[in-house]
Formats: C-alpha cells, sequence, structure tokens
C-alpha cells in the first residue's frame, strides 16, 4: 500500500493523487483521499487510481491539508467501504494505514462491546476506532494516537488528521516505513520517498515507534512517552525511477530483499504466542470433515507448483495423507479422481491463471472441499475458494517470482502443520518447538541475504555455462526445480533440474567437462546419498556449486564452491535453500544484460489456457 499526506497553502487533491500515481506499483486495488475543509471529506473507491480521478472531477474536494492511500488488500476484499482512510462513525477522524494488524479480532470485539459500529472487514478500521474511543475521553489527538498505537500489535505506518485539529497531520509508524517532507509553509507525509520527491528533497525518516506532529510550518518528531527527538535531514539524491525500487537496481532485487519481512507478515499473525494453535482466520475447514478426508491434490502452475511439491512432502510426512502435486494444465484434462473427501489445495500468487482457476472448479463440482494459497486479496481464486490462506506477500512488479514463493512456502508450512494438529498427529509441545523455529525463519532469511556479494561472484564465475543441472533429493528436489526455473525464466540458460538418484539414468550422459552441476544438500536425512550422487558428476568433469546446510563444512572437500545456509527444522529448509538460487539468476541474467523484471515471452499473470 501507499501513504500520502499533504499540509500547507496548496490546494492538497491535486499533490495526493500525484503522488499515489508514483506509488501505485505498492498496489492498485484501491484508492482514496479525505480533505480537511471546514469538514472532513472522503472519496474512496475500489479499482485504479484512475477511477478515484474520475469521482474527484465529479465531485472536486478543496482543501489544503489532506491525506491519500493507494491500497493493496490484506483483509477485506478490495471495495469502496474497504479502501482507505477509514473514518470514524461521525467523520471527524480521518486515517490511513499500511501494514498488518495482528490482533484487531481482538479490538474489534472490545470496541463492539463498547458500542463502536465497524464498517468494514479491514484489520485498519480498528485503528481508527481506538483512536476515536481514546479522543472522545482526551480531546488531544496525540494521546488519542499514542494510547491507540499501545494497543496496537503488528506493524503499522499511519497517517492520521482530526477535524477539531486541523491544523496537523500525525504520523506514526512501526516495522512499516513512513518518511516526512520538508517543505517551505508547507510539508508531507509520504509511506515512500517517490511520492514527495517532486516537492522536496529534504526528507526525515521516521523509525520504528515514533511519532510526528506536522504542520504547515513545523515538524516534531518524538517517541512514544512525548520525548522530542533531534534528527537529521536527510537529503535524497537518487531519481524517482531508482526510488521507487528503493534504490535496488530491479524490482526483482527489491522483491528478494523483501523476503525477511514477507516471511514475517505470512507467519506471525498466524502465530499468537498467547495461543497454543496456529490460527487461520478464513479456513473453515472442520475437523470433522478433515477426519474424513483421504486424498489431497495441490494444484498450480510455474514456481506456484513448486509450492506444492513441497507440500506434498510435508503433509505425507507430518500428517500422513496421502498427496498428489500436479501442474493445472494436466490435471484439469486427465478426469481426475475427486469428491467429497477429497481436500485441494491450489496455490497462486495472482490469484487468476486460467489452469489453476479451471482445476479449483473441477474440484468443487465434484464436491471436494478447496483451499486457496493466494496473494492477490479478492481474486477469482480467493473468492471461488472454499477456503483462503492469504500469502501477505505484498504486490510483486517482476515476472519471476520470488517473495510470493517464500510467502508460499510459509502458508504450507503453516497449513501442514495444522492439518497434523488437528488430525492429532503434532503434540502441542513438538509445536511450540517448530512455532519457536518459525519465528527464527526472518533473521535466518536476512542472513543468507547478507551474502549477496559473494553469491554475485559466483554468478559472475559461472555466467558462461551452457548447461546447468540442479539436483537434490526429497525437499531439496522440490527446491532444485524452482532454481532451475528461475535460471530458465531470466538468464535464459538451459537449465535441468533432477532428483539426485535418478541422474543415473539418462541425464548423467550429458555431463561434460565445465558442465554446471548445482547440488543441493540442506534435506540432512538425505545428505550423504546427494553427496554420493554430487561426486559422481564431479568425477565426470563438471564444476560443483553447492548449496548446504552451515555446519555441513566437509562439502567444501568435494564441491568447487558452496554457499551455506543456516540450519532450521527440517521442514522449513526449501525456504533458505532456495534464496541463494534467486540471487544466483539474478545476477547471471544482470550479467548477460536481459530485462531482469520483464523476462521474453513471459507473463506475470496468465489467464489464457
Ligand atoms: C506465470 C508467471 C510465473 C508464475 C505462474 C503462476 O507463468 O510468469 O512466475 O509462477 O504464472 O502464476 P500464479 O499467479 O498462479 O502464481
Amino acid at each position: 500500500c501507499g501513504i500520502v499526506g499533504y499540509i500547507g497553502d496548496r490546494e492538497a487533491t491535486p499533490i495526493l493523487i500525484d503522488g499515489l500515481k508514483s506509488l501505485e506499483y505498492r498496489g492498485y486495488d484501491s484508492a482514496g483521499v479525505s480533505i480537511h475543509n471546514e469538514a472532513i471529506m472522503s472519496i474512496k473507491t475500489k479499482g485504479r487510481l484512475k477511477r478515484l480521478e474520475e469521482r474527484l472531477t465529479e465531485e472536486p474536494l478543496q482543501g489544503t491539508i489532506g491525506i491519500g492511500h493507494t491500497r493493496w488488500a490484506t483483509h477485506g476484499e478490495p471495495s469502496d467501504v474497504n479502501s482507505h482512510p477509514h473514518l470514524n462513525g461521525s467523520c471527524t477522524i480521518s486515517l490511513v494505514h499500511n501494514g498488518i494488524i495482528e490482533n484487531y479480532m481482538n479490538l474489534k470485539e472490545e470496541l463492539e462491546a463498547m458500542g463502536q459500529a465497524f464498517l468494514s472487514e479491514t484489520d485498519t478500521e480498528v485503528a481508527v476506532q481506538l483512536i476515536d474511543y481514546y479522543y472522545r475521553e482526551s480531546h488531544d489527538l496525540l494521546d488519542a494516537v499514542l494510547q491507540a498505537v499501545d494497543r496496537i500489535d503488528g506493524s503499522y505506518a499511519f497517517g492520521v488528521m482530526c477535524h477539531e485539529e486541523p491544523d496537523k497531520l500525525i504520523a506514526v509508524r512501526k516495522d512499516s516505513p513512513l518518511v516526512i517532507g520538508v517543505g517551505k509553509g508547507e510539508n508531507f507525509i509520504a509511506s515512500d520517498i517517490p511520492a514527495i520527491l517532486e516537492h522536496t528533497r529534504d526528507i526525515y525518516l521516521l523509525e520504528d515507534k515514533e511519532v510526528a506532529i506536522v504542520t504547515k510550518e513545523d515538524i516534531t518528531i518524538m517517541d512514544t512517552t512525548k520525548q522530542v527527538i533531534q534528527r537529521d535531514v536527510f537529503n535524497v539524491t537518487w531519481d524517482i525511477k531508482a526510488a521507487q525500487k528503493d534504490g535496488y537496481d530491479h524490482y526483482m532485487l527489491k522483491e528478494i530483499f523483501e523476503q525477511p519481512k514477507v516471511v514475517k507478515d505470512t507467519l506471525a499473525p498466524r502465530l499468537p504466542m498467547d495461543q497454543d494453535d496456529i490460527v487461520l482466520d478464513n479456513i473453515t475447514l472442520t475437523k470433522e470433515v478433515l477426519e474424513k478426508i483421504n486424498k489431497i491434490y495441490i494444484v498450480a502452475c510455474g514456481t506456484a507448483s513448486y509450492t506444492g511439491l513441497v507440500g506434498k512432502y510435508l503433509i505425507e510426512r507430518v500428517a500422513r495423507i496421502p498427496v498428489v502435486a500436479e501442474v493445472a494444465s494436466e490435471f484439469r484434462y486427465r478426469d481426475p479422481i475427486m469428491d467429497e473427501n477429497t481436500l485441494m489445495i491450489v496455490v497462486s500468487q495472482s490469484g487468476e491463471t486460467a489452469d489453476t482457476l479451471a482445476a479449483l472448479r473441477l474440484a468443487k463440482q465434484a464436491g471436494a472441499h478447496v483451499i486457496g494459497i493466494v496473494n492477490v486479496v479478492g481474486s477469482t481464486i480467493s473468492r471461488d475458494a472454499d477456503d483462503v490462506l492469504y500469502t501477505l506477500a505484498g504486490p510483486e512488479i517482476a515476472v519471476a517470482s520470488t517473495k510470493a514463493y517464500s510467502a508460499q512456502l510459509c502458508a504450507m508450512y503453516l497449513l501442514s502443520i495444522k492439518i497434523a494438529m488437528e488430525l492429532g498427529k503434532l503434540s502441542k509441545d513438538a509445536f511450540i518447538e517448530l512455532r519457536k523455529e518459525l519465528y527464527l525463519l526472518p533473521e535466518k532469511v536476512s542472513q543468507v541475504l547478507s551474502q549477496v556479494d559473494d553469491i554475485k561472484a559466483l554468478a559472475d564465475k559461472y555466467i558462461n555455462s551452457k548447461n546447468v543441472f540442479y539436483i537434490g533429493r526429497g525437499l531439496d528436489f522440490a527446491v532444485s526445480m524452482e532454481g532451475a526455473l528461475k535460471l530458465k525464466e531470466i538468464a535464459y540458460l538451459h537449465a535441468e533440474p533432477y532428483a539426485a538418484g535418478e541422474l543415473k539414468h539418462g541425464p548423467i550422459a550429458l555431463i561434460e567437462d565445465n558442465s554446471l552441476l548445482v547440488g543441493l544438500t540442506a534435506h540432512e536425512e538425505l545428505y550423504d546419498k546427494t553427496v554420493s550422487n554430487i561426486k559422481e558428476v564431479k568425477a565426470r568433469g563438471a564444476n560443483v556449486l553447492a548449496i548446504a546446510l552451515e555446519d555441513n563444512k566437509d562439502i567444501s572437500k568435494i564441491a568447487d564452491d558452496v554457499i551455506y545456509v543456516p540450519r532450521t527444522h527440517w521442514m522449513f529448509t526449501s525456504l533458505l535453500a532456495n534464496i541463494p538460487q534467486q540471487i544466483f539468476a539474478y545476477y547471471i541474467s544482470v550479467g548477460l544484460g536481459h530485462d531482469v523484471d520483464k523476462p521474453r515471452n513471459l507473463a506475470k499473470s496468465v489467464t489464457v489456457e
């Protein structure tokens, strides 16, 4: 999502709209603005920003203070009412939000019990209702905002305005970016620098748990105990295009580096520390129905289908139900056997892929229960599935999927553990251990990302490879499929993923001097077996790049190069082992001069068969 706010002497609406345009890449399912001029007036619309502009031409909003938002839905499907800004019942307080309020259900129940009426399905509305509640006690906007954020768990960047205090905007953040733009006789707030770069290059970067009171003439930054903080102005030297990519050269690299956050956003709200359970809001599948399930199909296309391979492995191992993972274009035409005792899991970033949707419809006709693992809230698959488990990855712009895949893996981890627990196959104690490990994953992802320079050097070293083989066993085999796909998609190199043990039945004939083999050895149970296969290939002249767990150092005696990833529970190695492959493919593509974000012949969303 994107936030812009303005306070000054100029008309606010055009400034907000221009700002939102430069943030549209951050989310585009709905947009809205609130402008203060005697009262707070708001227009919010579902759909692209263009739609909001049209509404504002029909019904102009005039005033010199305002906030605007472009949304990427996380809770509540895209609709006019779920769009931001959100307002209290009497429309005297307006608020825009980026982030996820993890405890919104509890807060909502509490506020409803006290008589606050809710209009939308969003987590955000809880924030404005809380501020309203405290404001009615104190009649001080700053205090009300501070009291509200004290109650909120999760991530947020808020921009708030209030009819009774029309001389200010309040901005506050935690785990979601927010900046303040310094003007002359005017000031700005924004979730991202591009939104205000046209007006100022002087920026205050707000840190976590800091609040800014922004008036026409002044900006005061303080902590949540109202201690004033002196902050140096940051002068932006990049242009708008670089700024949209947060300074990264490509969206793909930006998205790769967003993965610690994406992993946390997808996992944390579902793993509340005060409950020894996984909380999946939109899953209605009951224990009774689950107990009757005798077969699971996981169906998807492209990268999402490799989430299915990981899911098959995990669910069969921990829940002991047979799972078939298959690409949707095959599944739909082979008259698959399904009935009301079948569970189908469809996985899709866009939620619109034609073959995946067709598979879902077949399953529903047959009476199967369908769970969608989907990134785009309100997409066709999210609406047509019986249940949805959203991956909270945010908009993915690069055609080659990176952060959405990592989020899908996390969703699959949650789902497989949940199914096993419901069926009594996993104890509470075992769950608590797994939860502890899941909480460590974002930091471990960061550790892998910190090796970016080393991985880039390996990409440079192997850039002239013609044939690349990716091999692994078990979960590593699933990961190898994604590694090879990334190299094909963006580097246009021929890459072949193979089950390590199957290599000797054919593909090994293709190995010659200087072939490159990427050997995945993170699935530790099968480590020795895979190492034997790597040796067979090494002996035939191939260069070997291994991906291994941090303390399996002996692999360095066999492989030419090794990328180490942190140790985690065996169920979760796929996430960490895959990330070096993304970076490797990225830098080979860059080195070969390809259009990384828009590779030839490929589309982000394939809505035709
Ligand atoms: C296209 C994209 C792939 C993606 C696949 C499935 O082919 O280029 O990156 O994995 O579609 O898309 P979905 O939106 O269903 O995950």
